[in-house]
């Protein structure tokens, strides 16, 4: 079966942002809880002639660009969001026309693909079809582009709105790709009915249950690295010893990151999972001075052990323990810490949230100097509604080609800081498209929404400004 995986990716990122001490004095928040409780300093925010479709065509002409691409290359042009701007018209065709300004109409005739929804997960739902259309031969030589792209915009003075960003990230999936190639036969899901975070018809910002979805978050992605771990060890592509962890398998660990909290959360709730029942676990206990609390029905629902406050708080003060032993700080420091970087200046993007955490970890981890050929990355995707993948993958030889390029304050680019008002009336929409906050640079602009006949209602128009 040919190796198959991801050979680059490149990143857009709105040229606004809101600086975490405005919007902390404006709410009246103690800004310590954005920045440690919460893990924000930036988010990214839209300009008024921004959406997710221009913001993926950049991503995805900078990937282009830089990899000479042509649209011959690409058999494949996926596109994952939950910020979709049409019922019925796929987000990929408003890019295919967007690109097809650079490289000339008609230019991805030949190619395919849909959009893809399902929250924050679709993204990697999207990256293993792709990549299973190519090991399964049916690419004819071609390269398949996987776009996530998202805008997190909650309601004003919400829990969520210190958890809101913007931007794309656009992935070349490819045959003996030079970044990094998917583990065969263990990627895992799991999937549920279930209202944690969702957005009506007709609503611009989601309906979340904050403390319920960080709940399921945690319990769908330790469900789909069980199924994992089965796969791994059936498969031959993981062996365990007496005393070991998976976990120890995995070298790098890249999250789902609706902020850079719950990536800390989401390890510190692996790990305890994956360790309680290891020699190595009564060492974790001597040092954390108590035994893990245990729910009053441990065989009960999400509901059942949210409302059993006791061991809720009890547990809380436990998973901070646990979060500040030398066991945790040592896989968390060595397996997560650089993945997390980028989130603290950019905020959620949704779908693209961990995929801009493994930017940020192959960056980082680059410029600190470890060697990353041959390291194994294990991915937790998750998406509300309910559905977890857990993957893996392995970095390749070739990665510093790739990788010595990345530079992400390059990438993110100088930016404006929006002040509170400028922020707050875009947030109720009150500029028109057409009065946009800065001014557009080499990138996709909206110019036209819908037409002044009834015939074009709807109708978006994109240009690119050189
Ligand atoms: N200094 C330092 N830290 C402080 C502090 C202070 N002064 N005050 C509070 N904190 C800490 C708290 O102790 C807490 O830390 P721990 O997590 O270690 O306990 C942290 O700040 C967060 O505070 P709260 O527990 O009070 O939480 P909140 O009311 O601010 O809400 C949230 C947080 C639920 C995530 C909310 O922002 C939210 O609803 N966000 C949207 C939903 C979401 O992101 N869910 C995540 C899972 S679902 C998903 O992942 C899909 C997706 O992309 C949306």
């Amino acid at each position: 079966m040919p190796v198959v995986g991801i050979d680059d990716l490149a990143i857009y990122i709105p040229k606004l942002y809101l600086d975490y001490k405005d919007f902390a004095e404006a709410r009246g928040i103690d800004p310590q809880k954005l920045e440690y409780g919460i893990g924000i300093k930036k988010m990214a925010i839209t300009d008024t002639n921004q959406d997710s479709a221009c913001m993926a065509s950049n991503a995805c002409l900078k990937l282009m660009q830089r990899n000479h691409l042509h649209p011959q290359d690409i058999g494949r042009v996926y596109v994952a969001t939950e910020s979709s701007l049409d019922e019925s018209k796929a987000m990929n065709s408003f890019v295919v026309g967007m690109l097809e300004q650079i490289y000339g109409e008609g230019s991805f005739e030949h190619a395919g693909g849909i959009e893809c929804k399902f929250a924050c997960v679709s993204g990697s739902y999207a990256l293993y079809d792709n990549a299973n259309w190519i090991r399964a031969e049916e690419n004819n030589g071609k390269a398949a582009v996987v776009i996530v792209s998202d805008i997190a915009k909650y309601d004003m003075g919400s829990t969520g709105e210190y958890t809101q960003g913007a931007g794309a990230v656009a992935l070349l999936v490819k045959e003996k790709p030079r970044l990094m190639a998917f583990d065969q036969k263990v990627a895992s899901t799991t999937i549920k009915n279930e209202y944690d975070f969702y957005r009506p018809f007709g609503k611009e910002t989601p309906l979340v249950n904050g403390s319920y979805s960080n709940l399921l978050y945690l319990i769908s992605v330790r469900k789909a690295f069980d199924a994992y771990k089965e796969k791994a060890i059936k498969s031959g592509l993981i062996k365990l010893k007496d005393g070991e962890s998976i976990t120890d398998h995995i070298d790098f660990f890249a999250v789902h990151l609706p902020y850079r909290k719950m990536g800390e959360k989401a390890l510190a709730y692996l790990l305890r999972h994956e360790w309680r029942h290891l020699p190595r676990w009564k060492h974790v206990i001597k040092e954390i001075g108590t035994t893990e609390p245990q729910p009053k029905d441990a065989r009960g629902t999400i509901e059942s052990i949210l409302a059993d406050t006791q061991f809720m708080k009890a547990d809380e003060q436990f998973r901070r323990a646990f979060m500040q032993t030398s066991f945790y700080d040592e896989v968390y420091e060595k397996k997560m810490a650089t993945s997390l970087e980028a989130s603290a200046i950019i905020g959620n993007l949704y779908t693209a949230s961990m995929y801009m955490g493994l930017r940020s970890l192959l960056e980082f981890e680059f410029k600190k100097g470890t060697e990353l050929a041959g390291k194994r990355v294990g991915f937790g995707s998750y998406g509300s509604g309910s559905s977890a993948m857990v993957f893996s993958g392995v970095i390749e030889s070739e990665y510093k080609q790739v990788v010595s390029k990345m530079d992400l304050d390059e990438d993110v680019g100088p930016r404006q800081k929006l002040s509170m008002e400028e922020y707050e009336r875009l947030h109720r929409n009150e500029r028109a498209f057409t009065d946009s906050v800065v001014r557009a640079h080499k990138e996709f602009v909206l110019v036209k929404l819908g037409g002044i006949t009834a015939d074009k209602a709807g109708f978006r128009e994109y240009d690119y400004v050189s």
